[in-house]
């Protein structure tokens, strides 16, 4: 599939189309049934086209493009992730051991978990052997054995400040990750005394200010150089091998025959950091490579008239889209469509989305402009892909909902997982 037919493919009209097919071959296939009050998809030929850029846009070497779990964990999500040759970052152990049950080898899984028990380790030393491990402070690495059989590297804090929203900013002074760099002596007399030979930085997520984020890498680098200096003048053989510049770059839309923000991320840091093509670099993207790829429809359960405008109650709402419920909105787009799944063109009127939880912050969209939407209608959410599946909230104990990957190119839908309860049996 050429990279020229899928960006051509990336308009919104083309998702809307991919939406109503994959409902109605759903539903036709008997896929899905009453219960099916909401159902997730999962876009393989946006998937595709989204870690596919990310890779050109490197044109490293020595890259591991390392996606993270976290932002989509399902395992037929990871395996697809991992057939394309791509590694997995894993944020607990549950989530390395979802890696390797998705396939993945050991040196392709960046294991990052901020709080690692010692059991933890030596089972990464005995049974995960060539995992990269990073550890998140100087006191982690007296954990480590003498000699590991893994990669080990140390988290450094850039202390940079990113544009990052609050909650999703890991670089300021007070951060819980990672080894000041304003402690560089201390990182590099570690550097010499431990077993360490990689570097890693995420520097925050939802990153507005890309020179920083730059900046960040720059000064990663400038350790390496100084401890591989320091590590050869000390007669050793060791080196600083691997950078590790982590994800956050914001969600785009990839438009044919613009220059994209990880293309301009990447030829940032190759003109102000080009010995980050000497080394052998780990990303660690999620939100970027998910967040368009992925889309849900909604049964809307019914609308009612207050004053103006329709409260309109749907099935999945803060147990989904927590980020957007309790947070921030992250820019879902809403759709209404006919129990045929044909868009609607009626009049628009001001609609509340509202979500199914008994909780007064359940809403997805307030004051937003729609054709009227109407009991036994349908309404479609584009850019759910990432942190939302993911983060499923046992709030109100709602059932998870069934998950399909659909291949539109060659009009391919398989149901990935049925409508679960994960907390029945609890
Ligand atoms: C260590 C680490 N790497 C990568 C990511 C992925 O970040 P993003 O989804 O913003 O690209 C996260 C997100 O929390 C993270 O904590």
């Amino acid at each position: 599939m050429s990279q020229k037919f899928l960006q051509a493919e990336m308009d919104n009209s083309s998702i809307i189309d991919e939406a109503k097919w994959s409902w109605r071959n759903a539903v036709s296939m008997g896929l899905i049934d009453e219960d099916d009050t909401s159902v997730l998809f999962q876009s393989w030929d946006r998937l595709k086209l989204y870690t596919q850029h990310l890779i050109d846009s490197f044109s490293h070497p020595n890259a591991l493009h390392a996606v993270a779990i976290k932002t989509q964990p399902h395992p037929k999500v990871l395996e697809r992730i991992v057939d394309w040759g791509l590694g997995l970052e894993a944020a607990s152990m549950e989530e390395v051991k979802k890696a390797l049950n998705a396939g993945v080898s050991p040196d392709k899984i960046v294991f990052d978990s901020p709080v690692k028990t010692k059991k933890e380790i030596l089972y990464c030393h005995e049974k995960v052997k060539g995992i990269r491990l990073n550890v998140n402070s100087i006191e982690e690495l007296n954990r480590i054995p003498e000699n590991p059989n893994f990669q080990v590297g140390i988290r450094i804090n850039p202390q940079v400040e990113t544009g990052a929203p609050e909650v999703y900013d890991v670089s300021n002074d007070e951060s819980k990750f990672g080894v000041p760099i304003s402690e560089k002596d201390i990182i590099i007399n570690a550097i010499i005394k431990y077993p360490v030979t990689l570097l890693h930085i995420h520097s925050g997520s939802q990153m507005a200010n890309l020179d920083s984020a730059v900046n960040a890498i720059c000064l990663l680098r400038d350790i390496a150089l100084e401890a591989n200096h320091r590590l050869q003048s000390d007669g050793s053989s060791r080196r600083i091998q691997t950078l590790d510049i982590g994800g956050g770059l914001v969600p785009e839309k990839l438009i044919l025959g613009q220059t994209s923000k990880m293309q301009e991320y990447a030829s940032s840091l190759r003109l102000r950091c080009p010995e980050l093509w000497e080394f052998e670099l780990i990303t660690e993207f999620g939100q970027w490579n998910y967040f368009y790829t992925g889309y849900a429809i909604s049964k809307i359960e019914y609308s009612i008239l207050k004053g103006t405008k329709y409260i309109t109650y749907i099935h999945i709402g803060a147990d989904f889209l927590l980020r957007d419920a309790y947070v921030k909105p992250r820019g879902i787009s809403f759709k209404v469509l006919d129990s045929n799944a044909n868009p609607k063109t009626t009049k628009k009127v001001v609609h509340d989305i509202a979500g199914p939880l008994c909780f007064a912050g359940d809403y997805l969209a307030k004051n937003i402009e729609l054709p009227v939407a109407e009991e036994s209608d349908l309404l479609l959410l584009t850019g759910t892909g990432s942190n939302s599946y993911g983060l499923w909230s046992r709030h109100c104990s709602r059932s998870i909902p069934s998950f399909f990957g659909v291949d539109f190119k060659n009009k391919e839908l398989d149901k990935l997982s049925s409508r679960v309860n994960l907390f029945a049996e609890i």
